[in-house]
C-alpha cells in the first residue's frame, strides 16, 4: 500500500491488516508501550476545510510515532493563490515524507499521489473519508467482534461517508443498507462498484427498510462542508431520515449507534439517541488516532 487515497484501491485483506495493526497500537499505548517508528519523518497536513478529529489525531498520530507534523492550511500556502496542486505536490516531495490532505475534489487527491514522489493520505474530500471508515470498522469490530455477516446501515445524504462506508463495509465482508432521498444518493461509481455484491448492498429511500436487522447504525450531517448554502432545501429533503428512538426500533437488539461527528442533534439524529449510544460515538472518535497511525506506519514506515 503506498498511498491511502480512497477505499477502493485496498483489499479486503489489506483493510483488515490496517485495523489489526491500529488494534496493536491502541494495546500499546493503553500501556504506555512505545512506538516510536517514525523517528525522523514529516507529515504536511494539508487543509482546504476545517477539521478538529483530522487535524489533532493526525498530528498527535505522529508525535506517538516518533515524527514531525506541520499544518498546512490553505489560507497560508501558494495553492490558496493558484498554485496548481501539480507542483505543490513535487516542492513538497522534496521536503516532507508524506501528506495528509483534506479539500474539496477527490481528483487534486489523485494528482498529488501521481505528480508527487511520497504517500499521500485523503482526510477527507467531497467523494471520500477514507481515514474515517477505518475507524468506523474498527469500533465496530470492538463492540462486535467481527465484521464479515453484520449489517451497517447508514440514513442519510449519500456524501462522502455514504460512499466510503458502502465501499469499506462491502470488502469487510457485511451487509450494507443505506437510506437516502431521491436526488442525494451515493456516487455512481461506488453503485457500480456495489453492484457486484448482489444482495450484499441495498440502496433505498426507505430508512425503516434499511435499519431493519441493522447491528451498526450510522448517520452524518444533511450539509456537508462547502454545502452551506443548501442548508435550508436539504432539511426539508431529510426530513423523515432522522436517526431516532422509532427508527432504531427496527435495529437488532444491541445494536451500536454510530456518527464520525461534528454532529447537529435534532437534524440527522435526536438527542437522546446520540447520549445513549455516546460511549460508541467517542470511542469511534478516539480510534481515529489508532487507525492513521495505522495508517501512516503503512504508507511511510
Ligand atoms: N469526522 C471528522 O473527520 O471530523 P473533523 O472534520 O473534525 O476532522
Ligand atoms: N460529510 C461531512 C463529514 C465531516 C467529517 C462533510 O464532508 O462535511
Amino acid at each position: 500500500m503506498k498511498h491511502l487515497l480512497k477505499l477502493m484501491d485496498l483489499t479486503g485483506d489489506e483493510i483488515l491488516a490496517l485495523l489489526n495493526l491500529a488494534d496493536q497500537l491502541k494495546y500499546e499505548r493503553r500501556h504506555g508501550i512505545p512506538h516510536h517508528r517514525l523517528t525522523g519523518k514529516t507529515l504536511g497536513m494539508i487543509f482546504q476545510k476545517s477539521s478538529t478529529r483530522t487535524r489533532v489525531s493526525f498530528e498527535v498520530g505522529m508525535y506517538e510515532l516518533g515524527g514531525t507534523a506541520l499544518f498546512l492550511s490553505d489560507k497560508d500556502l501558494q495553492i490558496g493563490r493558484g498554485e496548481g496542486v501539480d507542483d505543490t505536490a513535487r516542492v513538497l516531495s522534496r521536503y516532507l515524507s508524506g501528506i495528509m490532505i483534506r479539500t474539496f475534489a477527490q481528483d487534486d487527491v489523485e494528482k498529488l499521489a501521481r505528480y508527487g514522489s511520497i504517500p499521500v493520505i485523503n482526510g477527507l474530500t467531497d467523494f471520500a473519508h477514507p481515514c474515517q471508515v477505518l475507524a468506523d470498522l474498527m469500533t465496530i469490530r470492538e463492540y462486535k467482534g467481527a465484521l464479515a455477516g453484520q449489517t451497517l446501515c447508514y440514513i442519510g445524504d449519500g456524501n462522502n461517508m455514504a460512499n466510503s462506508l458502502i465501499v469499506g463495509g462491502l470488502k469487510a465482508g457485511m451487509r450494507v443498507r443505506v437510506a437516502c432521498p431521491k436526488g442525494y444518493e451515493p456516487a455512481p461509481e461506488v453503485l457500480a462498484f456495489a453492484q457486484p455484491y448482489g444482495d450484499a448492498c441495498l440502496v433505498t429511500d426507505d430508512p425503516a427498510l434499511a435499519a431493519r436487522g441493522a447491528d451498526a447504525l450510522y448517520t452524518d450531517v444533511w450539509a456537508s462542508m462547502g454545502q452551506e448554502g443548501e442548508r435550508e432545501a436539504r432539511a426539508k429533503a431529510f426530513a423523515g431520515y432522522q436517526v431516532n428512538m422509532a427508527l432504531l426500533a427496527a435495529a437488532n437488539p444491541g445494536c451500536v449507534v454510530l456518527h464520525c461527528l461534528p454532529a447537529h442533534k435534532g437534524e440527522e439524529i435526536s438527542p437522546d439517541v446520540f447520549e445513549a449510544h455516546a460511549a460508541e460515538i467517542f470511542d469511534q472518535a478516539e480510534n481515529r488516532l489508532h487507525v492513521q497511525k495505522a495508517v501512516l506506519l503503512t504508507v511511510m514506515g
